[in-house]
C-alpha cells in the first residue's frame, strides 16, 4: 500500500473519520495535517462510535502510530480531554505524537473568532467558534505560540508576552473585549504543557525516516477542497490548505512519497455555515428532509443542521482536479435508497456561461444555476450490500455515472456508518 493523502472533495463531512478508520490498519502512521478541533470525524465500529476532532482516526489500532502534524492548529485542552475520551473507552493513546512546530489555540482566539463573526453581521463565515482563523492568522503573522514553546516555561512566558502586547490592543480597542496577562495564561497552559510533554516528537524527522525504511503513511485531511483556503468558495472557507498539497507542508514530507490521492465523496452534497451552494435544497422540502433526517445531516462538532443538496459533478470534477484524485471513496449511497429518482448536477449555467467545473471567478458560482440530470431511484435498502455486483443496478449505474463525471475511478463504496458497512471495488 503506496503512502496515501486523504481529502474531502466537497464541503467536509463527507465521511473522512469512517474511511480513514477502515483503511489506516494497511498503515503504519496516520497523519493529521491541518485544521484544528473544527473538524469533527466519526469512527463506528459495532457497539463503539466516537466523535474525534484532532487525534487522527487511525488511533483505532495498534499497529499505527498516529500524528498530528506541524500543519494543524492545537488546542490543548481539547486534546487532553480527546486523551482522556479514549483512554476511559478502553482505546490507548500511548502510541500518539504531537509535532512541536505544531501552533496552539490560545483563548484569546476563541473570543477573537465570535467577536469578529458578530463584527460580520449577515456576512459572517459561520465558523466552528473553536478560534482557528485567528490562530493561523497569528501563525502568518509570526507571533504565534508552538507546542514546542511549552517545554520551557521562561521561552512560553517571553514569547506570550509579546503576542499579548498586540492582541490585547486588537481585544481592548477594536471589540471592547476583557485582555489577558501571561499569567492568566500560564496558570492554565503550563500545566496543560507537562500532560502534553510526553507526546511531543519532531514529527517530520519521525515520519521522514519510517517512510526511508518502506513504512507507509496515511494523510488524514480534515475539512474539505472547498473550504481550502486557497481553493474554496473563498471567503467562505477555513484557514488551512485541506486539499492534497497541504498534506506535505503540514507533515514535513517529501511529495516523492505520495503514490495515491483518495478522495471522499458523498453521493450527495452537504455544508455547514455561510457561503454559495448551487444545488441546496431547501431542508423542509420532501427531498431536503429525506437527505437531513436519513442523513443525519447534523454537525459532530457544534450540532448544527447541515444544508443539503444533490450531488454535484461540477465539485466532483473540481476536486479531482485541484488535489489530483487517483481514487474515489463514495460514501452515504444508502441515503439515497428513498428517492424515486435522483438529480445530478452536470453543469452550471452562470450568467448564460456554461461550466462543467466550478468557475473561478466568485460572482460565476454565487449566480451558478445547476443543470440536473435525472436519474431513476433504486428504492431497496443496500445497507447489506458487500461487493458491487451485490447493489442492484440503479445504484451501479448511479455510481458509474459518478465515476465518468469526477474522471476519477470510485474504489471504495460505503452504506452504512459502520466499519462493516463497506465494499472496495479495486482498492487494493
Ligand atoms: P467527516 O467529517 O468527513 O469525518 O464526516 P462526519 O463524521 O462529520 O459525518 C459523516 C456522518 O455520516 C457520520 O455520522 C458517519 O457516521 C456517517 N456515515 C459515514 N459513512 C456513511 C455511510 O456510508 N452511510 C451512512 N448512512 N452514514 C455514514
Ligand atoms: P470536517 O473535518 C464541515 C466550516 C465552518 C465554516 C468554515 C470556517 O468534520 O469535515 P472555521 O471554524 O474552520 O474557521 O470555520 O468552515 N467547517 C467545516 N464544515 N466540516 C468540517 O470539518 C468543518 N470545519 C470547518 O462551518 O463554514
Ligand atoms: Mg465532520
Amino acid at each position: 500500500m503506496p503512502s496515501t493523502v486523504l481529502v474531502g472533495t466537497q464541503w467536509g463531512d463527507e465521511g473522512k473519520g469512517k474511511i480513514c478508520d477502515l483503511v489506516a490498519t494497511d498503515f503504519d502512521y496516520v497523519v493529521r495535517y491541518q485544521g484544528g478541533n473544527n473538524a469533527g470525524h466519526t469512527i463506528k465500529s459495532g457497539n463503539k462510535k466516537f466523535g474525534l476532532h484532532l487525534i487522527p482516526s487511525g488511533i483505532m489500532y495498534e499497529n499505527v502510530t498516529p500524528v498530528i502534524g506541524n500543519g494543524v492548529v492545537v488546542d490543548p485542552h481539547v486534546l487532553l480531554e480527546e486523551i482522556d475520551m479514549l483512554e476511559a473507552a478502553g482505546v490507548t493513546t500511548e502510541r500518539l505524537k504531537v509535532s512541536g512546530n505544531a501552533h496552539i489555540i490560545m483563548p484569546y482566539h476563541i473570543d477573537l473568532d465570535g467577536a469578529s463573526e458578530k463584527r460580520l453581521g449577515k456576512n459572517l463565515i459561520g465558523t466552528t467558534n473553536r478560534g482557528i482563523g485567528p490562530c493561523y492568522q497569528d501563525k502568518m503573522a509570526r507571533i504565534g505560540l508552538r507546542i514546542q514553546d511549552m517545554l520551557d516555561e521562561n521561552i512560553f512566558r517571553a514569547k506570550l508576552a509579546v503576542a499579548l502586547e498586540r492582541t490585547n490592543d486588537v481585544l481592548e480597542k477594536i471589540y471592547g473585549l476583557p485582555t489577558y496577562t501571561v499569567d492568566q495564561i500560564c496558570e492554565t497552559y503550563l500545566p496543560y504543557a507537562e500532560r502534553i510533554r510526553p507526546y511531543i516528537c519532531e514529527s517530520s524527522l519521525l515520519i521522514n525516516t519510517a517512510l526511508e525504511e518502506g513504512k507507509n503513511v496515511l494523510f488524514e485531511g480534515a475539512q474539505a477542497t472547498l473550504l481550502d483556503i486557497d481553493h474554496g468558495t473563498y471567503p467562505f472557507v477555513t484557514s488551512s490548505n485541506c486539499t492534497a498539497g497541504g498534506s506535505i507542508t503540514g507533515s514535513g514530507t517529501g511529495m516523492k512519497y505520495v503514490g495515491r490521492i483518495l478522495g471522499i465523496m458523498k453521493a450527495y452534497v452537504t455544508r455547514v455555515g455561510s457561503g454559495p451552494f448551487p444545488t441546496e435544497l431547501d431542508f423542509e422540502t420532501p427531498a431536503g428532509e429525506i437527505l437531513t433526517q436519513v442523513g443525519g445531516e447534523y454537525g459532530v462538532t457544534t450540532g448544527r443542521r447541515r444544508r443539503v443538496g444533490w450531488f454535484d459533478g461540477c465539485i466532483a470534477r473540481y476536486a479531482a482536479r485541484v488535489n489530483g484524485l487517483t481514487d474515489i471513496a463514495l460514501t452515504k449511497l444508502d441515503v439515497l435508497s428513498e428517492f424515486d429518482t435522483i438529480n445530478v448536477c452536470v453543469a452550471y449555467d452562470c450568467d448564460g456561461v456554461r461550466y462543467n467545473t466550478v468557475p473561478e471567478h466568485e460572482v460565476a458560482f454565487d449566480h451558478a444555476v445547476p443543470v440536473y440530470e435525472e436519474l431513476p431511484g433504486w428504492k431497496t435498502d443496500i445497507t447489506g450490500c458487500r461487493s458491487f455486483e451485490e447493489l442492484p443496478q440503479e445504484a451501479q449505474d448511479y455510481v458509474t455515472f459518478i465515476e465518468k463525471l469526477a474522471g476519477t475511478r470510485i474504489s471504495i463504496i460505503s452504506v452504512g456508518a459502520d466499519r462493516s458497512q463497506t465494499f472496495m471495488r479495486g482498492w487494493k
